[in-house]
């Protein structure tokens, strides 16, 4: 096989040893905070048709232009999920969640595909953790939204996070503002990149948030200015209530987010440790998707966060120390002590505390330097002389730590004592 096989496809990538802790902190984290907030778990498929992205994401939109990772098995199109929320849509609608009674607060977390160009913060496929809340309009939800994101992010110890807040509008006012735009853009266009120009016809809106031409476009008319009363009572309720809490953000008149659905709120989380790929995590609300796809008029709000980009964030911000100390090492000596060993360590895992052993036939001496390699708490020792007596050597491994003979029968008691609680 050639070496190049034996690499992982460019934009993908493994994770282990301590990203590996911070990938599962990440998700053990959402599981907490969503749950905290009265969100239960989804899962969807990884594909879905190819139809379902195109309508719910946008025709106009990069993702569904460029980005997607498209594959026709039969006469059906199908689609590598690039985002969560039009999976779970799709779900919501499917299982007639919107027949049941209220507001329904789903969670769920796993891999997107998307068709990017990769660098640092940028994958191919990429993880998300990210809530949809159905069937509400009130602008505390929307508030409560953003704060449990804010939260999700302090739960790891990631500080430093900002939050960008803007108003989109609805179908009702977007269109007048559109032409408002279009008006303050035209004269700007000859000296505004291929792509803006381009976004002209089809997307006015994302012109805002080109970062090559910021320069030239900070000063155009700001959606918040062009709202229509509903949208603007929504907005202001939005931020009264975050003002309330004590939730920092800044009104931010380029956010546009890079999907159609959004309506009214829309909110991104940044944070300087990423580089060019700053946003964190970002979503919005989308009152018009669910009736796009099939449904009936169900108001909406929902985010997403990058997981990798947390990594990479708990990584610069040296957010805790990853790696779970192993509770207990067993050195088992010789034939008899080995396989001894195996049966203690069974108990001592019964009991609900980590252990692991040799299984390689190493000395002592190479036995204790893997347990300090393994930050072992505790070392249990067990040769012929041991078995002999019935007793095991249970050793306190931090520094000055004793060291004592403990009877078979009465050993688990003694890890119990001396494994510090919280871990
Ligand atoms: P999004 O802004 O496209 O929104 O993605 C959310 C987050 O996913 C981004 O802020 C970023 O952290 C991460 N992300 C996106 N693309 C990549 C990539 N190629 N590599 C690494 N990380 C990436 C959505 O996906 C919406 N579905 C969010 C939402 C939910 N809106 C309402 N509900």
């Amino acid at each position: 096989m050639s070496n190049e096989t034996l690499r992982c496809i460019e934009g993908t990538r493994d994770y282990f040893g301590e990203d590996g802790n911070r990938y599962e902190k990440a998700f053990a984290a959402a599981a907490n905070i969503f749950s905290r907030y009265g969100y239960e778990k989804i899962s969807t498929p990884v594909f879905e048709k190819t139809e379902l992205f195109a309508r719910g994401i946008g025709e106009a939109t990069d993702i569904v232009e460029k980005e997607m990772y498209t594959f026709k098995p039969s006469s059906e199109s199908l689609t590598l999920r690039p985002e969560g929320t039009a999976g779970v849509v799709r779900a919501y609608l499917q299982h007639s969640m919107h027949k049941q009674a209220g507001l329904q607060k789903l969670w769920y977390g796993g891999p997107m595909f998307r068709r990017e160009r990769p660098q640092k913060g940028r994958q191919r496929q990429f993880h998300q953790v990210g809530i949809e809340a159905l069937g509400s309009s009130d602008p505390l939800l929307d508030a409560e939204v953003i704060t449990m994101g804010l939260a999700f992010y302090a739960s790891l110890g990631i500080t430093g996070i900002k939050t960008r807040l803007n108003s989109i509008g609805c179908k009702e006012c977007r269109p007048g503002y559109r032409e408002t735009l279009k008006e303050a853009v035209k004269p700007l266009l000859p000296t505004l990149c291929k792509s803006c120009n381009s976004r002209y016809e089809r997307n006015i809106l994302r012109v805002l948030d080109c970062k090559h031409c910021a320069d030239k476009t900070k000063d155009l008319p700001a959606s918040y200015d062009n709202l229509c009363d509903c949208c603007n009572d929504h907005f202001e309720a939005v931020k009264q209530s975050m003002d309330a809490s004590g939730t920092q953000y800044v009104i931010d008149a380029s956010l546009v987010r890079g999907l159609d659905y959004y309506t009214q709120t829309v909110f991104e989380y940044t944070h300087s440790a990423l580089g060019a790929q700053d946003a964190i995590g970002g979503g919005g609300r989308y009152d018009g998707l669910v009736e796009e796809l099939g449904g009936p008029v169900t108001p909406a709000v929902g985010f997403a966060i990058g997981v990798e980009r947390v990594m990479i964030a708990m990584e610069a911000l040296s957010c805790c120390n990853c790696t779970a100390p192993l509770m207990v090492y067993g050195i088992g000596l010789g034939d008899a002590g080995h396989r001894a060993m195996a049966g203690l360590l069974a108990r001592v895992r019964a009991a609900g505390m980590s252990a692991d052993m040799d299984y390689e036939g190493r000395s002592m001496k190479a036995q204790m330097r893997a347990a300090n390699r393994k930050n072992a708490l505790l070392t249990l020792i067990l040769g012929e002389s041991e078995l002999e007596k019935g007793i095991v050597v249970v050793k306190d491994m931090k520094e000055g730590g004793s060291q004592q003979e403990v009877p078979f029968d009465q050993f688990l008691e003694t890890l119990r004592k001396l494994v510090p609680s919280g871990i």
